[in-house]
């Protein structure tokens, strides 16, 4: 897919030094995210309001019970995008309450009594693949159908690994958190399968760093294949 037909896709993440999400497997970023300096909440709410779009992964929808809103900052809330295959968020989520526009992602393994319910709930219920929700044409469709020109991914990791796959990703932005958390499966920044060879790897070009507060910045380029 050609890069115009889609929107610009920058993944931001709280990260600890040793490239953890979270305290454990199951456990909300929450927690950590109470340990970011308020001018790194400020700059988190101030992206929000830059982008049209936010996007995070069911399960971190339903382990985080994320609002997806911007609170800290003056701006308008981005459109919020969950892909979930059969939508099964729970209908009390914050992410339904009408703070801000919802659209569910679902693939053809949603029910029709999930996808009228999440629809009564408010939200914008749109299929997307057969088995996974197909993310390519989930993006186009975003650009195309709701105008969104630029989006931020808040993760979890699993999402993070299949929009890198995809290469639907341009910009990382990482908040780095001053602590270790360690456990060999707690969730770190990109979750999925290994790769088999260093041809794989995906290649970063560091273009920013700097202190936010006490945290520490970093911000890349993804560099995919086609762009070296
Ligand atoms: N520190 C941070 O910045 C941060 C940010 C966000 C999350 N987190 C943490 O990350 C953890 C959750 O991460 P996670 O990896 O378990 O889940 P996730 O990435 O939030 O969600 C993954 C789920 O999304 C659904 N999905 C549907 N279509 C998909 C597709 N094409 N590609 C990928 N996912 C698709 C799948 O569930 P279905 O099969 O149900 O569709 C999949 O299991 C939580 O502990 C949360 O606290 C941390």
């Amino acid at each position: 897919m050609k890069k115009s037909e889609r929107p610009h896709v920058l993944m931001m993440s709280e990260i600890t030094a040793d490239g953890k999400l979270t305290l454990k497997r199951g456990a909300s970023s929450k927690i950590l995210m109470k340990y970011m300096a308020p001018e790194t909440e400020i700059l988190l709410h101030r992206t929000r309001a830059e982008c049209d779009a936010i996007m995070v992964g069911s399960n971190t929808i339903k382990i985080d019970n994320s609002y997806l809103t911007v609170r800290k900052v003056k701006g308008r809330n981005p459109l919020r995008v969950i892909p979930s295959s059969r939508g099964d968020i729970p209908l009390d989520a914050n992410v339904l309450k009408p703070d801000a526009p919802t659209l569910i992602a679902v693939s053809k393994r949603a029910s029709r009594e999930r996808r009228e319910a999440l629809s009564r709930s408010g939200a914008i219920v749109l299929e997307m693949g057969e088995e996974e929700v197909d993310l390519p044409s989930l993006m186009k469709a975003l650009k195309e159908r709701y105008g969104v020109e630029r989006m931020m991914v808040e993760g979890g990791p699993t999402l993070n690994w299949f929009m890198l796959k995809h290469c639907l990703i341009d910009e990382i932005r990482l908040i780095h958190l001053p602590f270790i958390v360690g456990g060999e499966d707690t969730p770190s920044l990109v979750g999925g399968m290994h790769i088999e060879h260093e041809d794989e790897m995906i290649r970063l070009q560091l273009k920013k760093f700097y202190l936010c507060g006490t945290n520490l910045v970093t911000e890349y380029d993804v560099l995919y294949h086609s762009d070296i």
